[in-house]
């Protein structure tokens, strides 16, 4: 896409990233036919942008946005691995990475893809891991084409369906 801009997220951009957030989420939630009475979450927006903001503090993570013509069209969130067991000398875990949905197909979720590659190739760490909830088919082909696999953890998740872990073997520089 052009005039796509790919830039470290600040405050400013926290209201348009809970929003790009809620309306991909709720792309997902519905094409994997989850009750809409759980897809519209009362509390949610407010829970996911505290969520942003704890994630814009923290050091350790990075917040990135995609912007089209000031816009903003993209968002991820990437850093150590969440869960304790998991090795943080070896993983980084791909939190969140959610694209407005008029916009999907044009080469942005790709572009946030390839800031967390390379971020996993510049902090030297050779295994990338995201959780898909299992109806979000798309998500998962997205994933697998960009070389992710199934690890065989999966998690309860929304709708009955469970969250599955996926892993990225780090490309060779
Ligand atoms: C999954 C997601 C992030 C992918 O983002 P996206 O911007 O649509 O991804 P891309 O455009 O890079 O790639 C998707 C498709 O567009 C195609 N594409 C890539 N660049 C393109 C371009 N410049 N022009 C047209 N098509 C393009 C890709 O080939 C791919 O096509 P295919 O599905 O036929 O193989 C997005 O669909 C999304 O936000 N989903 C909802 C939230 C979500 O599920 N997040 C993950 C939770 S685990």
């Amino acid at each position: 896409m052009v005039n796509m801009s790919i830039q470290s997220a600040g405050s400013v951009h926290l209201d348009a990233i809970v929003d790009v957030h809620t309306q991909a989420r709720t792309a997902y939630y519905r094409a994997g036919r989850l009750p809409q009475a759980e897809v519209d979450d009362p509390g949610g927006p407010m829970r996911r942008r505290e969520g942003w903001a704890r994630c814009m503090e923290a050091d350790e993570k990075t917040v990135l946005c995609a912007l089209h013509e000031e816009t903003v069209v993209g968002v991820m969130a990437m850093g150590p691995p969440l869960r304790p067991e998991t090795d943080a000398a070896t993983v980084g875990e791909l939190y969140q990475i959610h694209v407005l949905p008029g916009h999907w197909g044009r080469g942005i979720g790709g572009r946030l893809h390839a800031a967390f590659v390379q971020f996993l190739r510049a902090t030297q760490l050779r295994t990338g891991q995201v959780e898909a909830w299992e109806q979000n088919h798309r998500a998962q082909a997205f994933y697998a084409r960009h070389g992710w696999k199934p690890d065989g953890y999966s998690r309860p998740g929304p709708g009955h369906s469970r969250y599955v872990r996926m892993r990225l073997r780090a490309p060779a520089v």
